[in-house]
C-alpha cells in the first residue's frame, strides 16, 4: 500500500506526521510524493491562521479529484483543524473517510486499523534523517489572546524526561545526529522538579548525540540558568527562535504576553553579552486590534534595534475561540500588507548584513542532504549553507569556508 502524507503548519505537526509515517512505514506501507499513486492520503492541517485553513479545504480540492478517479482511496484529515473544525470538514468535503483531531492523534494506530487490517508490523532500524524532532510538551496554557494553539491542542503537558531521554538515544542509535526539542513555550518545562535547564543536561549527557536545539521559547519564562547553560554546553546550538510579537507594551499587553519591549530588549541583551556568537531570530504579529501607526512603529523600530537573524512577520488573523476573537479586526487588509511589506523589507536587509559577517570565515555545517553535487546543511546558528562537493558528507560535520551570504542562507568552499 502507498501512502501520501501532507503537512501543513509547525514543527509539532511535522513531527506528528513523522510518527504516522513511521507507523505505516514499520506496517509495510509505502510512502509515495505523487499522490495519484496513493492508497491512502493524510492531509495535516494546522489551525493558525485562517489562510492555513484555506490551504486545507484547497488540498483536500485536489485530493477529491484524485478521489473520483480511485473511489478506493483512504483519506484521512487529521491535525489542529481536524481538531477544532472537525464538523464542517466532514460537512463540506463527504469524500474524506477519517478526521482525527490533533489531541487524539495518539490514537492514529486504532482509526487506521478500521481502514487497513495491516497483518504485520517490523521495526525499522535506520533513520533517512540527521536530525529529529522529539515532543517533549504537549498542548499550550498560556492563552495569548490571538492564539488558536491552546484550544486545538489542550493544556500544556510535559513528558517524563526519562521517556524523552529513552526517545533520544533511540534516535541517536538509529543513526540521528541532531535534536530537535519540541514544546509551544519549552521554558516552562516542568516534569516533577526537572526543569527545562535540567533536562538539557540530561539530554547532552547522551552519547554520539552531536547537537541539541529547541523551540519555541517564552521570553517570560526564559531564565537566567538557561542562559548560563546554553552558553557553557557545547551540544547546544547557537540559536534561539524568541517570538517577540510586537515592540509596542500597549499591544503586548493586550495580546496577554506577560513582558514588556523593555523587559524582552533586557533579556535579548543578557543572552547576547553571555553568548556573543548566538543568533536570536523572532516572530511578529502586525495589525493585532487597535495597532495605530505609533504601535507599529515601535516594533519596526524594535527590529531595527535588535537586529534579528531572522524575523518572521505575520498578518494578525482572527481566530475563533480566542479571547482577541471578541475585539473589532479593525487595521484593513491594506494596511496589514503595508506594513508587512514595510517591515519585511527591513528586516531582510538587517538579516542579510548580520549574515555577510560569515564571509571569509569558517563555519561547522552538519550536511543534511546532497543533491545535484551539492551538500545542504546548517551551522550551529541554524543558518542553511550550500556548498558543492563530489562525495556525499550526509551527516557528518564538515567545516565549510563562507563565500556568499543572503538573507537567509550561506554558501561557501568545504575545507578538507
Ligand atoms: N508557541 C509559539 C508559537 C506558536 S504559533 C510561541 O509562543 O511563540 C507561531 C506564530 O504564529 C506565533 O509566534 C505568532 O507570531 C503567529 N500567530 C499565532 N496566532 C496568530 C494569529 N491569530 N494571527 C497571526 N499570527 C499568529
Ligand atoms: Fe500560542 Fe502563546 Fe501558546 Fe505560543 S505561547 S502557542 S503564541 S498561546
Ligand atoms: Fe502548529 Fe498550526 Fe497546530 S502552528 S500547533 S500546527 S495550529
Amino acid at each position: 500500500m502507498n501512502f501520501f502524507i501532507e503537512t501543513i503548519g509547525c514543527q509539532m505537526n511535522v513531527n506528528d506526521s513523522d510518527k504516522i509515517s513511521d507507523y505505516l512505514v514499520n506496517h509495510g506501507c509505502l510512502k509515495t510524493t505523487d499522490m495519484a499513486k496513493a492508497d491512502l492520503v493524510i492531509l495535516n492541517t494546522c489551525s493558525v491562521r485562517f489562510s492555513a485553513e484555506h490551504k486545507a479545504y484547497s488540498l483536500l480540492g485536489r485530493i477529491k479529484e484524485h478521489k473520483d478517479v480511485n473511489p478506493n482511496l483512504i483519506v484521512g484529515v487529521v491535525g489542529c483543524m481536524a481538531q477544532h473544525a472537525y464538523k464542517e470538514i466532514k460537512r463540506r468535503c463527504k469524500f474524506v473517510d477519517f478526521v482525527l483531531g490533533a489531541k487524539n492523534i495518539d490514537n492514529f494506530s486504532q482509526i487506521i486499523g478500521k481502514y487497513v487490517p495491516f497483518e504485520y508490523s517490523f521495526k525499522k532500524q535506520t533513520s533517512e534523517n540527521v536530525f529529529r524532532y522529539v515532543t517533549i510538551m504537549r498542548g499550550c496554557s498560556n492563552f495569548c489572546s490571538y492564539c488558536i494553539v491552546p484550544f486545538v491542542r489542550g493544556p500544556e503537558i510535559s513528558i517524563n524526561c526519562g521517556e524523552i531521554c529513552d526517545s533520544v538515544k533511540q534516535a541517536v542509535d538509529s543513526g540521528v545526529k541532531e535534536i530537535i526539542l519540541l514544546g509551544q513555550n519549552v521554558n516552562s518545562y516542568n516534569d516533577n522538579g526537572i526543569n527545562f535547564t535540567k533536562l538539557l543536561r540530561q539530554v547532552s549527557k547522551i552519547d554520539n548525540l552531536k547537537r541539541i536545539r529547541f523551540m519555541t521559547n517564552h521570553p517570560k519564562d526564559f531564565s537566567e540558568e538557561l542562559i548560563d547553560e546554553i552558553a557553557g554546553n557545547d551540544k547546544i546550538c547557537r540559536h534561539i527562535h524568541l517570538p517577540m510579537q510586537s515592540g509596542s507594551d500597549n499591544i503586548l499587553k493586550a495580546m496577554n504576553r506577560k513582558y514588556t519591549y523593555g523587559q524582552y530588549k533586557s533579556l535579548f541583551e543578557r543572552i547576547k553579552t553571555k553568548i556573543p556568537e548566538i543568533n536570536i531570530t523572532s516572530d511578529v504579529i502586525i495589525g493585532f486590534p487597535g495597532e495605530t501607526e505609533r504601535d507599529f512603529s515601535d516594533t519596526f523600530k524594535a527590529s531595527q534595534d535588535l537586529k534579528f537573524g531572522g524575523l518572521f512577520i505575520f498578518k494578525y488573523s482572527p481566530r475563533p475561540n480566542t479571547s482577541a476573537y471578541k475585539l473589532k479586526d479593525d487595521v484593513t487588509l491594506n494596511v496589514k500588507k503595508q506594513r508587512h511589506t514595510l517591515l519585511l523589507e527591513d528586516s531582510n536587509e538587517i538579516s542579510k548584513a548580520l549574515n555577510g559577517r560569515y564571509i571569509g570565515k569558517t563555519v561547522d555545517v552538519l550536511v543534511e542532504k546532497y543533491e545535484n553535487k551539492v551538500c545542504e546543511g546548517r551551522n550551529s546558528q541554524n543558518l542553511k549553507i550550500f556548498f558543492d562537493s563530489d562525495k556525499n558528507y550526509t551527516g557528518e560535520i564538515v567545516r565549510v569556508s563562507v563565500t556568499r551570504a543572503l538573507a537567509n542562507s550561506l554558501s561557501g568552499k568545504m575545507i578538507l
